[in-house]
């Protein structure tokens, strides 16, 4: 008998641990634990009238009554007296096709939408306010997303190893597909809802050409079924020589007539499989991938035949910018305003050229990319890093809001701000089979923040960030207000953190080589010249920095002359930016009134400094967080702050062989030597496709 309760009460010790792995994400849906709350909840919610004779609405009541019963433990009668949740399409004024207004009439609560779509977001922005704990009795909230185009980009190969990503294997079980239909797909699908995003593209933008023979079709479309009744649609990355690679053709030359005729017959056969299938994404004459300049044809003219082809169907074709060439003796940062900017005006109508925030490649800081503003005729996607390719994999706790924020919020003194100039963002997605999605249990909070972003552009009052932190917390972990405060502050300072003990003061592309963790300032022997740190760092006896401006690589004069001006003195430049722009001295004096070598100095120690603070913050909170989470989140902040004192040590050991000058005496000395850090290897890390 004792044995049986003992062995009873571990089960449900078990149960209790193991429920708080992170795979609820921010849609835990736990009972609210303020009494009063609860009660107001509770008899503000007795009815609901939510007809739903569709896919879609009928997932948006079951999410309803799903949460409903989760945070009220009761769900509303379907009819009947008492306040009533009432749910209506219904045509609105100033409401895009996928906004909502959520209204308190008469003491019922009103949720109306011109499309289900509305209705389905509606639903969650209420789910939302009950689960951080919002007032419900005044509701007078009309919601329309900022950007018609809210995707995720997913570098995932037909292999199930994912490009940059740190979350273990592809979500998608591609062996499975399309029988077996994963629970996880569904619930991939309601988190993305929930926070407004509306397209995925399911492969690697490096795209296997396979993923447009009818097999792997087949499996796209299992997927797409999935998806629909969460409106989010399906978007495949397409290989430009697929022609060729499985069509048979001997070209992929984009004014070929047989070429494009194999593409309109393929069009047509993908939409048989998904009727309403996004798009392609095209990465071109990039990094080795096939494109229309292999003909001696522009990006416009590769861009436009696969445009043509999908025109019939209403599809888009999003054509990356990232592009570079090793050929070119150009300062890579100017290299995709050069190829790009005189094709303004010339891509069809359903093109959109997506766009890197910063024109080097999701480095901890850059400034944003020139592109923004600069091509008033073609529609654009920013394209933000959601993987921590260059932020600590998901070893490290970086909230990324920040960075998009800024990206977001920067001024091109041409048409406003970045926001002001896209249609959309892409996000690359950190999501893998691990239990918690994203490997680390704060990196959720990054895709989270994508899409609360993409939503809202930061047009709330700044820092948005803040805000969409707030929430996370709130519905991730507690509404206790302090621990709220608590872990926002840790949030709000890790990506400054990560800049500190990374890259401070401008500078860019220092990490090792191949995995991109962990530092490498040293690297000078990489296959191409501008894959190697010290074509980035310039370190020299004279000083450090890249010089950007008319003295130098002048990419300066890609940006407006109001956006130019912040930069272009080097006593003026904010500090952040200085390295990015100009090569100072070691001596130069830094707006604090230190030298650039003790500034840099002071960085380095204070982002190592920063990471043990949020550990000893992380230690602080842990009665207040479920054993397991606390846990994890503890484990790898024990690893971001080895990595923190590796990043501190090796690069000041190496840039001291140029400055020559002390680290302050006062600071921890190095444990290893310059030698140490520069023979450490790296085995094994995820993310690369060796
Ligand atoms: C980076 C990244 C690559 C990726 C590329 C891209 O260079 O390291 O893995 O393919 O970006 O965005 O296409």
């Amino acid at each position: 008998m004792k044995r049986t309760v003992f062995l009873g009460l571990f089960l449900l010790l078990l149960n209790a641990l193991q429920a708080e792995d992170g795979y609820r994400l921010w849609l835990r849906y736990d009972l609210i634990d303020n009494k009063a709350l609860l009660q107001q909840y509770r008899s503000a919610l007795s009815a609901m009238s939510f007809p739903a004779n569709s896919p879609m609405l009928a997932a948006a009541r079951n999410e309803l009554l799903l949460g409903l019963q989760g945070l009220l433990g009761q769900t509303p009668r379907s009819s009947g007296p008492g306040n009533t949740f009432i749910v209506r399409l219904e045509n609105q004024k100033d409401l895009s096709p996928e906004g909502f207004t959520l209204r308190t009439v008469q003491k019922n609560i009103v949720l109306t939408a011109p499309t289900e779509k509305g209705i389905l977001y509606g639903v969650f922005h209420f789910l939302r306010l009950l689960q951080t704990q919002q007032p419900i009795d005044h509701l007078d909230i009309a919601s329309s997303p900022a950007l018609p185009y809210r995707i995720l980009d997913h570098w995932d190969n037909l292999n199930r190893r994912v490009e940059r990503g740190y979350a273990g294997l592809s979500l998608w079980d591609w062996f499975t597909l399309p029988t077996y239909k994963d629970q996880r797909y569904t619930d991939y699908a309601r988190a993305n809802a929930s926070i407004g995003i509306n397209g995925t593209v399911l492969n690697n933008v490096n795209a296997s050409p396979y993923i447009l023979t009818p097999d792997w079709l087949e499996k796209a479309a299992s997927l797409a079924d999935v998806f629909r009744p969460y409106g989010i649609r399906v978007y495949l990355s397409v290989r430009f020589s697929s022609p060729m690679d499985i069509g048979g053709l001997h070209t992929a030359d984009p004014l070929d007539p047989a070429v494009r005729e194999w593409w309109r017959k393929k069009a047509d056969e993908i939409y048989r499989y998904i009727p309403d299938f996004g798009g392609f994404l095209v990465k071109a004459n990039s990094e080795g991938q096939p494109g229309p300049q292999n003909y001696g044809r522009t990006h416009a003219d590769g861009a436009n035949m696969l445009a043509e082809a999908l025109e019939p169907h209403q599809g888009i074709i999003i054509w990356r910018a990232f592009v570079y060439s090793n050929e070119t003796p150009e300062d890579r940062a100017r290299q995709a305003y050069t190829e790009f900017k005189p094709l303004d005006g010339q891509f069809h109508k359903n093109v959109l050229v997506q766009v890197k925030n910063g024109p080097i490649d999701f480095q901890p800081r850059e400034p944003f990319h020139p592109l923004f503003g600069a091509m008033p005729n073609t529609p654009l996607l920013l394209e933000v890093q959601l993987t921590q390719e260059y932020l600590g994999f998901s070893s490290h706790l970086v909230y990324l809001a920040p960075l998009f924020e800024e990206c977001l919020n920067a001024d091109t003194h041409i048409n406003g701000t970045v926001s002001k100039t896209i249609k959309g963002m892409a996000g690359v997605a950190n999501i893998g089979n691990d239990r918690n999605w994203c490997g680390h249990i704060f990196a959720q909070a990054n895709w989270y923040a994508f899409g609360r972003l993409a939503w809202e552009t930061g047009g709330k009052a700044a820092p948005y960030s803040a805000a969409i932190a707030t929430e996370w917390i709130r519905q991730t972990f507690t509404n206790d207000p302090k621990v709220v405060d608590s872990i926002k502050e840790m949030m709000m300072a890790s990506r400054e953190i990560a800049v500190n003990y990374m890259t401070p003061l401008g500078l860019h592309h220092i990490m090792a080589y191949e995995h991109h963790y962990g530092p490498g300032p040293w690297l000078a022997n990489a296959k191409r010249a501008d894959w190697n740190p010290v074509y980035y760092h310039k370190a020299d006896t004279a000083g450090v920095g890249f010089d950007r401006t008319p003295t130098g690589s002048n990419a300066l004069e890609q940006y407006a002359p109001g956006a130019r001006t912040q930069w272009a003195d080097s006593n003026a430049c904010p500090d952040q930016w200085l390295l990015w722009w100009h090569h100072v001295s070691w001596n130069h004096r830094m707006h604090t009134g230190r030298t650039l070598w003790a500034e840099l100095c002071r960085k380095y120690y204070a982002g190592v400094d920063s990471v043990r603070w949020m550990q000893r913050r992380w230690n602080a909170l842990r009665p207040a967080i479920d054993p397991e989470r606390w846990q994890q989140v503890d484990m790898r902040l024990a690893i971001q702050e080895k990595n923190a004192v590796e990043w501190r040590n090796a690069c000041l050991l190496y840039f001291q062989t140029f400055s020559r000058q002390p680290l302050p005496e006062t600071a921890e000395r190095p444990d290893h030597t310059l030698e140490y850090y520069q023979q450490h290897k790296i085995d094994y890390a995820p993310g690369t496709n060796q």
